[in-house]
């Protein structure tokens, strides 16, 4: 086994088999996720909605710290949609809180460990204290890359692209001939982050849900039906030994075939 991941994975686990089945010289950059399942985790143990997404922070610190042991560069994860302000107040002001003790809690770990925070989405609807905490956090960390954490907060991926091209239209001085995908690309909230190489989506809905719509052109799609409070580790693990089994070709045949 990889020497660093001794203190992390126990001698004689699940986690261990799948470690060895990994190639850490294949992984992928970027890990995009879709925290589903909070709810139904809760209703099925009769507890609010709101202990479901108290458990399901603890998955986050899990999942970051999971990809940070492994090496993985990026971790993009889908915390607050534009469509969640549909739920009920008290379970919006529950997300918003946690996420807050996150940033407050987590502020020191992030820095530690050199990682980086970075706030995808619309910020002019975040609630005030929240967009200022994520910025100051945003600052204290902005020089870090061993894993850069995305944060995607009322986030469209259809806004996306039409926030792209506003910009491009408000900044005028182009030759419009001249656009092409990298240079779209460039307009994004991601700007100068790669694609991610696969998207993880949890509790078994085989749905995008207006996720990262331009750049999972090419991700490979991972879906567990384990509830995101659930998601642990070794869930991590089994799908990166699934992601290595496939091969990716972006829409080319296998060179054996030419
Ligand atoms: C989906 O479950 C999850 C969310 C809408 C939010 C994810 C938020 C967290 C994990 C907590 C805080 C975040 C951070 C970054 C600390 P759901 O409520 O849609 O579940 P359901 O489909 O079963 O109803």
């Amino acid at each position: 086994m990889n020497e660093n991941l001794k203190d992390f994975i126990k001698p004689g686990s699940e986690e261990e088999l799948l470690v060895n089945q990994i190639d850490f010289s294949r992984l992928p950059r970027h890990i995009a996720i879709i925290m589903d399942g909070n709810g139904r985790w809760a209703e099925q143990k009769n507890l609010p909605r709101v202990e479901g997404h108290r458990a399901g922070s603890k998955s986050v610190r899990e999942a970051v710290e999971t990809a940070a042991q492994l090496g993985i560069r990026y971790l993009t994860l889908y915390a607050f949609s534009k469509e969640n302000w549909k739920r009920p107040k008290r379970e919006i002001q529950t997300l918003w809180k946690l996420l807050k003790d996150y940033l407050k809690k987590e502020d020191k770990v992030l820095v530690g460990n050199r990682f980086r925070l970075k706030v995808i989405g619309q910020r002019d609807k975040i609630p005030s204290s929240v967009r200022n905490e994520l910025e100051r956090v945003e600052e204290n960390t902005k020089d870090f890359d061993r894993l850069t954490i995305i944060l995607a907060l009322n986030y469209g991926g259809r806004d996306e692209i039409v926030d792209a091209v506003k910009r491009i239209f408000r900044e005028k001085e182009h030759d419009i001939e001249s656009l092409d995908e990298e240079k779209f690309s460039h307009y994004l909230y991601t700007n100068h982050i790669p694609d991610p190489d696969l998207l993880i989506r949890t509790s078994g809905e085989l749905r995008v849900s207006n996720f990262l719509l331009w750049q999972i052109a090419y991700s490979e799609i991972w879906i567990t039906q384990v509830f995101w409070p659930d998601f642990r580790k070794k869930h991590m693990l089994q799908a990166l030994v699934d992601y290595q089994k496939r091969e990716r070709r972006f829409g080319d045949i296998h060179p054996h075939e030419k």
